[in-house]
């Protein structure tokens, strides 16, 4: 479409939904938070003035059906997560979900069915912030969720259980949000590329190949709390610094693998106070590969230097992994096909690897999947500043669309 309208719609989506917020200044919006539930009451709202039936599993991700061309034809789900980092932009997962909308909401203003079922879903636990774990509500709707996981706690201590009730779902059906496999053609996932290769490449779009395996670990360092102001500096056993020595040490083991990136994201000292040493430090470890074993071969570097470092200076360490999720494949088939709708489109059909993790990391256990990457500028994301222009957003409907019209399941 020349004039943009299916790019101006989708912008529309983004702005309103990005104002959905847990913080007055910046966009905060964390799984089954106030905010997310908001969102998802909005977001609702205009599926079903997309005319599709909605509905939210127990897990609290939205999903709303399109029918194809005859009520038993099979599904092909599209969609994102609608969870926020803290201070985000607006278009890390949301562009997922808002693409799925306006797609449906076109098809279905010309009364024109595929060959195929649209299930738009959008998740709520994708960034994984609240709680330690992460992609909890894909993995549920594809049947590999660990209930375990949801006695995980917050900050607050509320376990995921509890904030579900709260949220209004039933953490007992968690069972039901499974999808069967049969049923399901396979995952699209539009996202914004969180990097600089499509900007450098001049495109607007780009086709995954493959996504990045994460694992997280979580440190905890024990030493003596004691006076600031009395206790000998040879006679302490300060988890500060010696948690910052294992920080210098993630990120010296990280630089020194290549293709592996380690963060430390989180850090807190206890009891926090200026005047006191730190009895007790806990931080978070987020490390990423394109392949698993080189990603643990580092993470128990990780650990074998947390280690080192505890026992040098008279502290005790505890390392507990998390969160894991293996790197995963894109669909061969997909990707050809969405590399044929990027040439239709008249785009080059880059092909990139993902370094940020997504839903359909967890989707992948479900049915094939595929991700359609939209550039965005200085390849910033996780940030305010995080952005996309109208015509890299249009161009992108266009080829979900044009992808869509000539999927032949
Ligand atoms: O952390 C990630 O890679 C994703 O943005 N949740
Ligand atoms: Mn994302
Ligand atoms: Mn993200």
């Amino acid at each position: 479409m020349a004039d943009l309208a299916l790019g101006r719609r989708l912008m529309e989506r983004l702005d309103a939904l990005a104002r959905f917020s847990d913080d007055a200044d910046g966009l905060t919006r964390l799984y089954l938070s106030p905010a997310h539930k908001r969102a998802a009451n909005a977001l609702a709202d205009w599926m079903r003035d997309a005319r599709m039936a909605v509905r939210m599993d127990a897990l609290g991700t939205l999903v709303g059906r399109y029918e194809g061309a005859s009520t038993d034809a099979p599904v092909l789900l599209i969609g994102s997560h609608i969870d926020t980092v803290r201070n985000a932009g607006k278009y890390d997962g949301a562009l997922g979900a808002l693409a799925a909308l306006t797609v449906v909401e076109m098809l279905s203003r010309k009364g024109e069915r595929l060959p195929f079922a649209i299930e738009m879903v959008a998740f709520g636990d994708e960034e994984g912030v609240r709680f330690p774990s992460t992609l909890r509500s894909s993995r549920a709707l594809a049947g590999t969720l660990d209930p375990a996981s949801l006695d995980e706690r917050d900050g607050s201590g509320i376990s995921v259980r509890e904030a579900l009730s709260t949220f209004g779902c039933d953490p007992a059906r968690v069972g039901e949000a499974a999808m069967s496999r049969d049923a399901v053609l396979g995952f699209i996932e539009v996202h914004i590329e969180q990097g600089p290769v499509l900007e450098r490449a001049d495109q607007p779009v780009g086709i995954v190949t493959a996504i990045n395996g994460a694992r997280r670990l979580r440190v905890v360092v024990d030493g003596k709390a004691g006076h600031a102001g009395t206790v000998p500096m040879a006679m302490r056993r300060d988890s500060l610094a010696a948690a910052a020595e294992m920080v210098l040490a993630v990120e010296r083991i990280a630089k020194a693998t290549a293709d592996v990136v380690g963060t430390v994201g989180v850090i807190a000292a206890h009891p926090g106070a200026v005047n006191v040493i730190p009895g007790q430090t806990t931080f978070t470890i987020d490390v990423r590969s394109p392949d698993d074993a080189q990603r643990d071969a580092a993470c128990d570097g990780i650990a074998d230097a947390i280690e080192g470092i505890a026992a040098r200076r008279g502290l005790a360490a505890k390392v507990e992994t998390t969160h894991r999720a293996p790197a995963t494949e894109c669909d061969p088939a997909l990707i050809s096909a969405l590399s044929e709708a990027s040439t239709r489109a008249g785009h080059t059909p880059l092909r990139l690897p993902s370094g940020a993790g997504h839903d359909a990391m967890a989707m992948a256990a479900l049915c094939p999947v595929a991700m359609l990457f939209v550039r965005c500028a200085g390849g910033i994301s996780h940030h305010p500043a995080e952005a996309i222009s109208l015509k890299d957003a249009d161009a992108a409907m266009c080829v979900l669309l044009d992808f869509l019209r000539n999927f032949a399941p």
